[in-house]
């Protein structure tokens, strides 16, 4: 598989480019992001993207590819719902409604989270949010498009979070961690089975279109 990966340099991208380094079915992997990923790898290359409304100026390079993984994404935290909107919803259907016109081969994999609200109706502003986003997606004219629902992720294999405070829980908590993902499924998983589970889905295919944390914790 030719891949594309956004947000490679987040935690959740750090894990999904290790395994798709790793992984034999994967052959490259073009990340678009908007400061170097610091990895120097023969299948890896990169462009470095300003504006990630735009992709216009990039679109000979984004052709040609089987699988989309999109794990650009914010905290809601102390964001307003239109800043929100803005950089969950806006910035990936940019990104996705030129992928599905360049290659109407590809997958597309979507990171969301555990709690998104498909009615886009509820309470939290930020399920609504990813809700919409992921029922838009999904009518997009690609080969197929999934949706994966992480519940907590614990950073396996030298992935980090940009933030340090957060490595030192992660640090700190981490047997617990390991032992949340054996004992309670539902609410922990890790970077290793979120890239094993969206390079697998992207090349097999899955059974559903939303996959929630006990679908990611089988591979
Ligand atoms: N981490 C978890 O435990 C967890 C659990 C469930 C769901 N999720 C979801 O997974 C997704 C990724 O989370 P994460 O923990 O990996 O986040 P993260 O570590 O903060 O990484 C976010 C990624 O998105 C990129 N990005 C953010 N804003 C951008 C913008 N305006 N333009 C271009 N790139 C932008 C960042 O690029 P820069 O490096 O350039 O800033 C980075 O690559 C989010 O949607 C999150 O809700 C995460």
């Amino acid at each position: 598989m030719k891949v594309i990966l956004f947000g490679g340099s987040g935690m959740v991208g750090q894990g999904v480019l290790r395994e798709c380094l790793i992984d034999a079915s994967v052959e490259s992997v073009l990340s678009v992001g908007r400061s170097p990923l610091g990895v120097q790898h023969a299948k890896l290359s990169e462009i470095l993207h300003k504006d990630f409304f735009d992709y216009s100026a990039i679109e000979q390079q984004l052709a040609g590819h089987d699988a989309c993984f999109f794990c650009l994404g914010v905290s809601s935290i102390g964001m307003a719902e239109e800043r929100y909107r803005h950089l969950t919803y806006d910035i990936t259907m940019a990104a996705a409604t030129t992928l599905a016109r360049l290659n109407p081969g590809m997958v597309f994999t979507y990171v969301t989270g555990r709690g998104t609200d498909s009615t886009e109706s509820g309470k939290l502003m930020w399920a609504r949010v990813k809700g919409k986003t992921e029922n838009d997606l999904l009518k997009l004219p690609f080969k197929a498009a999934y949706m994966f629902r992480p519940p907590g992720i614990q950073p396996l294999h030298g992935v980090r979070s940009k933030t340090g405070w957060v490595n030192a829980i992660y640090t700190v908590t981490a047997p617990l961690l390991s032992w949340l993902v054996r004992v309670a499924p539902d609410h922990m998983t890790t970077s290793e089975r979120m890239g094993r589970a969206m390079i697998s889905v992207a090349r097999n295919g899955y059974p559903k279109p939303v996959l929630e944390s006990a679908d990611i914790n089988r591979f």
